[in-house]
C-alpha cells in the first residue's frame, strides 16, 4: 500500500464520519423544529417583518461588503448581511436592519440614476457605487471579524450527483442529506418575501391595505432551492379606526373572471414597465387561475403572480401543517419529488403530466395510511373559533392552525427507507382505475368521474387536483412506481444497502437509453448505409456480433 493511497483512505474515512455527524445533527435539528412548531401566521408575519427591514444591494464584488456595511450602518443597526453571486458575475448583499425606520431613511438618502431614459423608482433594490480601493482595504481590516456577514450563499440547486449521497450507506441518511442540501435555504426564503414586498410597495400608495403573499412551495415547507415563487395579491381588510366618521370612498370590485383578467393585464404592465429587475413578463389571463409570469433577475427566479387566490394561501398553510407534523414527512416528500423530477415524470412547464403538488398530496395520503399524519377531517374537528376561515371565493378553509393542540403521539416508528419503499409498494398496487384519493377522509373513495388520476382537492372537494393528467402519463407513472418498488426491494434483500441515485435513473429512461444504444451500435457496426426509413420500419441491419449472440442463445 503506498502513502497516497493510505492518505486518501484516511481522508474518505474522515469525510464519511463528518457526513454522518452532519446527518445526525440535522436529524436532531428537524426533530426540534417539529417540537417547536410555529403557527403559519406567525411564520408569515416574522418573514414579512424581516423583508420590511431589508434591502438588496448589488455590489461590484464580495470585497465591497465591508464598505457597504460601514456606509449602511449610518442609517441604523445592521443585524444580518447575506452575500450571494448569480450565474453571471453579479454580486448581491441582502442587508437586514433591526428597525424598519433605518430602511426608510436609507431609501430617503439614496439617489436616482440621472439618465433621462431611466424612470426613477423607489424600491428595496439598489446598487452600491464603489469607493477607492485604498479605502476599501482599510475597511476590510477594520471590520474583518465584527459584522454579521454570511458569504457565498447558495442560490442554485446543487447537482445531486455531487452532494455525497453515495458515501452514506443508509438510505434514510441519504434522504436526510438530500433534504438538507436541496431544501429552500434561509437566503432563498428571505429573498422570496422581499420579491413579494417589491410588488406590495409599488401598490401601497393607491391600495394601502393590499398585501402580496408568497404561497406554494416557497412557504409550505416543501420548497427547493431555485423553485419558482408563487405570489398572490390580496386586499386584506382590517378593522382599524372602526369608530371614525370619515370613510374613504371606494370602487366597486367584482370577483368575476373578466375583472380578474383585467387586473392581471394591468399588473403585467406595471411589472413590465416600472419595476426594476423584472423581465420576461407574460400575462396568462386565459388560464383557470389567471397569472402574470415574470422573472426577477436580481434573485434569479421565476415568479407567478395571481390575484385574490385566498384558497391557495390556505392550501399552503394546510401543507405547512402536514410538513411540520412529523420529522419524516419532508424527507419523504423531497425524495419522491426528486425521483419524479429525475426520471422526467414531472416537468417545469404545465401539461398532461403529474405535478409536484399532486405528488406531494400522494405522499401525504400514503402517510395518512401509515397513521403518521392525521386526515383533514380530524384537523377540522379540532378547529376552534379563531381557526374559522371562509375565503373571498366562498371556500371554507377551517381547520386547526396550531398543531400543538392536537394529540401527536405517533405509534408508527418506521424508518425513512421503510417508508420510501412503502410508498412505491403501496401505489404500485393501488387501484387507480376505480379509486380516488381523499386526504379529507384519509382513505380511497370511489372515483366521482373518469380521470386518469383522481386526487380530491382537499379544500374544494368537488375538484380533482390532477385533472390535467393523461392516461399515457398515468401509465408511465405506474410503470415507474413498480420499477422503483422492485429496485429498492431487490437491492435491500440482496445487499442490505441501496444508493438513492440508482432510483433516479428510472425504468423508462433506461429503456430509452438502451434502445438508443442498440440503434447506435447497429448503425456503427453495419456494413450498409442506414436510412431514417430503416429506423421507422425497424429494419436495422443485424451485426456479426448480434448473429453470434443469437446463435449462443
Ligand atoms: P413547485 O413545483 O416547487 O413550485 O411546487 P408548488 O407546490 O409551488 O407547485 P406550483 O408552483 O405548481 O403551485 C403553487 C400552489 O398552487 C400549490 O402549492 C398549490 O397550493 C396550488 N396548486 C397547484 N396546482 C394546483 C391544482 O391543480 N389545483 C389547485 N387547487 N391548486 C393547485
Ligand atoms: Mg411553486
Amino acid at each position: 500500500m503506498n502513502k497516497t493511497y493510505l492518505i486518501r483512505r484516511l481522508y474518505n474515512f474522515h469525510e464519511n464520519i463528518l457526513k454522518r455527524h452532519q446527518v445526525q445533527r440535522y436529524k436532531s435539528s428537524i426533530c426540534t423544529d417539529i417540537n417547536e412548531f410555529i403557527v403559519y401566521d406567525q411564520f408569515i408575519c416574522k418573514r414579512r417583518s424581516q423583508s420590511k427591514r431589508s434591502v438588496l444591494v448589488q455590489v461590484s464584488s464580495e470585497n465591497s461588503c465591508c464598505d457597504l456595511y460601514s456606509y449602511c450602518s449610518k442609517f441604523g443597526s445592521i443585524i444580518n448581511m447575506f452575500h450571494y453571486q448569480l450565474a453571471g458575475s453579479n454580486h448581491f448583499v441582502l442587508t437586514e436592519f433591526d428597525d424598519q425606520s433605518a430602511v426608510s431613511s436609507l431609501l430617503d438618502q439614496s439617489t436616482f440614476i440621472e439618465e433621462s431614459n431611466i424612470i426613477s423608482v423607489r424600491s428595496p433594490f439598489l446598487w452600491f457605487r464603489s469607493s477607492s480601493s485604498k479605502n476599501k482595504s482599510k475597511l476590510i481590516e477594520e471590520h474583518k471579524f465584527n459584522f454579521p456577514f454570511q458569504t457565498n450563499q447558495t442560490m442554485i440547486e446543487p447537482n445531486i450527483k455531487n452532494i455525497g449521497l453515495g458515501k452514506l450507506d443508509s438510505l434514510s441518511d441519504q434522504m436526510l442529506l438530500l433534504l438538507e442540501r436541496t431544501q429552500l435555504n434561509e437566503i432563498g426564503t428571505r429573498l422570496r418575501f422581499l420579491t413579494a414586498m417589491q410588488i406590495e410597495n409599488s401598490l401601497k400608495g393607491i391600495f394601502p391595505l393590499s398585501k402580496v403573499l408568497p404561497f406554494g412551495s416557497s412557504v409550505n415547507s416543501f420548497g427547493k432551492i431555485g423553485s419558482d415563487i408563487d405570489l398572490v395579491l390580496m386586499d386584506c381588510k382590517i378593522t382599524k379606526h372602526k369608530t371614525s366618521r370619515l370613510i374613504f370612498h371606494g370602487k366597486c370590485m367584482s370577483n368575476s373572471r373578466t375583472h380578474i383578467q383585467r387586473n392581471i393585464e394591468i399588473l403585467g404592465d406595471l411589472i413590465q414597465l416600472f419595476l426594476p429587475g423584472c423581465s420576461k413578463v407574460k400575462r396568462i389571463s386565459q388560464a383557470r387561475v389567471p397569472i402574470v409570469k415574470y422573472s426577477q433577475d436580481f434573485i434569479g427566479v421565476e415568479c407567478d403572480l395571481a390575484v385574490s387566490n385566498e384558497t391557495a394561501v390556505n392550501m399552503s398553510e394546510l401543507l405547512y401543517i402536514f410538513g411540520n407534523f412529523d420529522y419524516r414527512v419532508r424527507p419523504l416528500v423531497f425524495a419522491v419529488k426528486m425521483w419524479a423530477k429525475e426520471i422526467n415524470l414531472t416537468n417545469d412547464v404545465p401539461g398532461r403530466w403529474i405535478t409536484n403538488f399532486s405528488i406531494t398530496l400522494l405522499v401525504l395520503f400514503f402517510l395518512q395510511q401509515e397513521k403518521i399524519i392525521p386526515n383533514i377531517q380530524k384537523l377540522v374537528k379540532h378547529a376552534d373559533n379563531n381557526d374559522v376561515r371562509i375565503t373571498n371565493e366562498g371556500v371554507n378553509c377551517t381547520f386547526v392552525r396550531d398543531i400543538s393542540k392536537l394529540p401527536r403521539t405517533v405509534e408508527n416508528k418506521k424508518s425513512l427507507d421503510q417508508l420510501l419503499h412503502g410508498f412505491f409498494d403501496y401505489y404500485a398496487s393501488f387501484d387507480f382505475n376505480t379509486n380516488a384519493i381523499s386526504l379529507n377522509y384519509g382513505k380511497a373513495i370511489n372515483k366521482p368521474e373518469y380521470s386518469a388520476l383522481y386526487i380530491v382537492n382537499p379544500l374544494e372537494v368537488h375538484f380533482n387536483v390532477s385533472k390535467n393528467m393523461s392516461s399515457e402519463e398515468m401509465e408511465r407513472f405506474r410503470i415507474e412506481l413498480r420499477n422503483a418498488a422492485w429496485m429498492i426491494e431487490s437491492s435491500l434483500v440482496n445487499t442490505n444497502a441501496f444508493n438513492i441515485l440508482d432510483l433516479f435513473k428510472g425504468y423508462e429512461i433506461n429503456k430509452k437509453k438502451d434502445t438508443l444504444f442498440t440503434i447506435q451500435h447497429q448503425i456503427r457496426n453495419s456494413n450498409r448505409l442506414v436510412t431514417i426509413k430503416d429506423l421507422f420500419e425497424d429494419n436495422l441491419p443485424t451485426t456479426e456480433e448480434d448473429k453470434r449472440l443469437n446463435k449462443q442463445l
